[in-house]
């Protein structure tokens, strides 16, 4: 495996994503965690170096241990990594003055051949594109280091000890605007030995022993929100450890039509997997009677989950384990080198505490993945696709869509509402180009007429949105025959709707949710 010393650069993950991509197993950790005896333990079978925002002449800048150069393994620093590199085997490092480098840049190709730069400089005119992003700049390369690429301000681009296989690179090929970075990497770990026979079933496998290693024969309890993440890991631990895991599926009376119908089913009869089925609806409607401030709604869900996940839990013997779908982003965001939240906090967050509160240890099995590798891992696990392309459904369920007080009749009326918008997305062939879906019953009645009479029944609204993270999102041009066609099978199909309308607004300025 190899292994990727974190600097704190703001896209390494994406080395991992490029590694990944390339059927090679990696791992990123925080260069503080890595020691001598890490090393020992980890064995890598090549290095990288990612960049970071630290400047190498500052006195306490991060450094990797010096035994990482005697492994005698392949290393690839980029930008931080090539200075620090460069720093530590006796080449020099300056600080900017005008030879500071953000954005795209032109390298030209050595007269020598690199096997690194296999298939690179093969463009109309001989030059490779790749992305600067540095302050500080090699002034001296080290000893036993030739030039292999230069650019306009980077005198030392690339350059490599072929005798140890050490590479040190300025700009970052993880990148989308470095092209050609793919295959750099490609090189890199052929040349380090890799023959890309990494695969999901692999890390399944790995994952299993990990998971049996940590647990024992102790109790595993999880959390079950319905979503991919941890509907996977929670398979996941059940090909582990079978019947040592017990899943707590809170229903709060806040879900879609069908939903907690379908949850249990498929834990209980497809997978056999012991699940408390809480259906605690009344209690979470009895205590958001009359509230309708959306983040007193938040926070009254919020209290009352870990209330009731927590009583549940308590009948469970022996638990000594919480299982959560940490993935992949989180881990990084909350240990990166710049700072941020420790990654206690952080990988707690969705059940807020709870683990310190009941003296519970984490298990967390996909922290190592990114979204789409967790629903290739589903596939992998026999879940079905219909659920692994599920959108995103948040927490607080339908009560951040019904905004003012909640009922059980506007629940019921949303409930059928958004089934029918969901069954058009389906049927037109569009719920897996649209990031999130769904309907919003509004706090107003207004007047129609249906047949010969008057109605005075509740409006509705209509999302849908394109997104890559969520954090930034766009509506979804739907036709006006399909918005057409929604809205008429809305209102004969559901009571309680007369008048639908489309929400057409990005975000920012708009949230997804409505609350
Ligand atoms: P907003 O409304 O902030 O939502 O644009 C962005 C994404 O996050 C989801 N969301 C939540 N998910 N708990 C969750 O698990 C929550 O409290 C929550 N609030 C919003 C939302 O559905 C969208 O995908």
């Amino acid at each position: 495996r190899l292994l990727i010393i974190d600097f704190g650069s703001q896209v390494t993950q994406l080395i991992a994503r490029r590694l990944r991509e390339l059927n090679v197993y990696c791992e990123i950790h925080p260069f503080q965690q890595v020691t001598d005896e890490f090393l020992d333990e980890f064995a890598p079978k090549a290095v990288i170096f990612s960049g970071g925002p630290a400047s190498v002449i500052d006195e306490g800048s991060p450094r990797p241990p010096e035994k990482v150069f005697n492994l005698g393994v392949p290393i690839l620093g980029i930008c931080y990594g090539q200075q620090v590199m460069m720093h530590m085997l006796g080449g020099k490092v300056e600080r900017g003055h005008g030879t500071a480098e953000f954005g795209r840049a032109y390298v030209t190709p050595p007269a020598e051949r690199l096997p690194l730069l296999d298939g690179w400089f093969a463009t109309p005119d001989g030059r490779e594109q790749v992305w600067m992003s540095h302050g500080d700049h090699v002034s001296a390369i080290a000893p036993g280091f030739e030039v292999y690429g230069t650019s306009p301000y980077a005198p030392f681009a690339i350059t490599a000890d072929t005798d140890r296989n050490f590479f040190a690179v300025q700009f970052h090929p993880e990148v989308h605007h470095t092209p050609n970075g793919k295959t750099l990497y490609a090189n890199f770990v052929k040349l380090a030995g890799f023959t890309g026979d990494w695969t999901m079933a692999a890390y399944r496998d790995e994952a299993i022993e990990k998971i049996r290693e940590q647990v024992g024969d102790r109790q595993v309890i999880c959390g079950l929100s319905g979503g991919v993440d941890s509907s996977v890991a929670a398979v996941l631990i059940h090909e582990a450890i079978g019947d040592q895991l017990t899943c707590v599926f809170v229903d709060h009376g806040l879900l879609r039509l069908g939903e907690a119908e379908e949850v249990t089913t498929m834990f209980r009869d497809h997978y056999n997997i012991p699940l408390i089925h809480a259906d605690e609806s009344d209690l979470f409607l009895g205590e958001l009677e009359g509230v309708s401030d959306p983040e007193q709604k938040r926070k009254t869900i919020g209290r009352l989950f870990i209330d009731v996940f927590q009583k549940h839990a308590n009948e469970i013997e022996n638990a000594e384990f919480l299982a959560q779908g940490t993935l992949y982003p989180d881990v990084i965001e909350s240990v990166s080198f710049s700072g941020g939240p420790s990654v206690t906090i952080k990988s707690h967050h969705n059940v807020g505490g709870l683990p310190e509160k009941m003296g519970l240890k984490l298990v967390e099995p996909l922290r190592e993945l990114f979204k789409d590798e967790v629903r290739a891992l589903g596939r992998e696990l026999g879940l079905p696709q219909s659920f692994i392309g599920r959108h995103p459904f948040p927490g607080p369920g339908l009560a951040i869509r019904c905004p003012g007080e909640i009922t059980k009749d506007k629940l019921d009326i949303l409930r059928k509402a958004d089934a029918v918008y969901i069954d058009q997305i389906r049927k037109h062939g569009l719920y897996d180009e649209i990031w999130q879906a769904f309907v919003a019953i509004l706090p107003v009645r207004t007047v129609g007429v249906m047949g010969d009479g008057r109605t005075y029944d509740y409006a509705c609204a209509l999302r849908a949105v394109t997104s890559v993270d969520g954090m930034t999102a766009d509506y979804y041009p739907f036709s006006h025959e399909f918005l057409g066609e929604t809205a008429t099978r809305i209102i004969n199909e559901v009571k309680g709707i007369n008048r639908v309308t489309y929400d057409i607004t990005s975000k920012p300025p708009g949230t997804i949710e409505w609350e």
